[in-house]
């Protein structure tokens, strides 16, 4: 496995390997990898010739306040891991590689980046899409593999897709958990031993939402009620929100009505940790 730095180095490497009609699969992390991102390399070296690993803590989806400067990092520890699971190349910019001089070209994804977390994190979005459109260009992979731990980044990425023409496929890989059902993130490393065992009611009142739906209660606000009960008993975790949304389209719903698949999505703070995690309900009938 190889580690390059410069974008100038990934590009004429992406230009080789297209030319001599390798398939390039690229995994976008931001490192201080685990099992979650793990699953993606699989992922992506079930569809392609060449797996590029980009590794890089991007700070234009932080906004000032944020936990850019504290972010986990661990360079050395990351490229062991990647190089054991059968990547090949991980790409590990610096920002001056990234934005080397004031950067006034961002990409947009209007309505879906404005709500749930865009409520809370308003320029988080367009840090990520920018980001990772400047990823392909320099990648210029045939496919890139996301995680469904972050549904909607996943669902924006593949709308900037679309509505660009980037000749990318967009693959979507299921929520890797603890045994306990907590979802991986490199996040969890700031929890305290109590707010980690407490953390473990995200993927509880999902489920429950789960059964819920699948027992057939189709008024959203109900269910959303029963999980905030459940969060406040159980835990010292502030929600920040309960969501539903029509997964086709990224709008909110308050009503299950004849829709049979619905996104339910959940963000909760303890102490200055925010965790985000969410699930499929299917009402019956699906
Ligand atoms: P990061 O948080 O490092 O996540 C990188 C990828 O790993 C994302 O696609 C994310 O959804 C996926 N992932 C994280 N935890 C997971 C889990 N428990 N199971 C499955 N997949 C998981 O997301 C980012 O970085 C950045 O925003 C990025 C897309 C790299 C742009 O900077």
């Amino acid at each position: 496995m190889k580690t390059i730095n410069s974008i100038a180095e990934m590009q004429r490497l992406a230009d080789e390997l297209r030319a001599g009609w390798k398939r390039i699969g690229l995994v976008p992390t931001m490192g201080y990898l685990h099992e979650g991102h793990m699953s993606l390399v699989d992922e992506a070296k079930k569809r392609s010739d060449v797996v590029v690993m980009s590794i890089y803590v991007n700070p234009t989806q932080f906004a000032q306040g944020e936990d850019l400067t504290t972010y986990p990092r661990d360079l050395a520890r990351d490229e062991k891991m990647a190089g054991s699971r059968g990547v090949d190349v991980v790409f590990a910019p610096s920002d001056k590689e990234m934005y080397p001089e004031e950067h006034l070209a961002f990409v947009e994804v209007e309505k879906a980046a404005r709500i749930l977390e865009g409520e809370f994190r308003p320029t988080h979005f367009r840090g990520v899409a920018t980001v990772v459109a400047k990823l392909f260009n320099i990648v210029k992979p045939h496919s890139a593999v996301l995680g469904q731990k972050d549904a909607q980044q996943a669902f924006i990425i593949n709308k900037m897709v679309k509505d660009l023409n980037f000749d990318v496929r967009v693959v979507i890989a299921p929520i890797v958990r603890e045994p306990d059902g907590l979802a991986l993130s490199s996040r969890n490393v700031y929890l305290s031993e109590t707010e980690r065992r407490e953390a473990t009611v995200l993927y509880r009142s999902l489920k429950l939402a789960e059964s819920m739906a699948g027992r057939g209660e189709k008024d959203l606000a109900r269910i959303r009620a029963e999980m905030l009960k459940l969060i406040t008993t159980d835990s010292g975790g502030k929600v920040d929100y309960i969501n539903f949304v029509n997964p086709e389209t990224f709008e909110r719903i308050e009503e299950a009505g004849s829709l049979h698949r619905i996104l339910a999505l959940i963000a909760v703070r303890f102490g200055k940790t925010r965790l985000i995690d969410n699930i499929y309900l299917h009402t019956p009938g699906s």
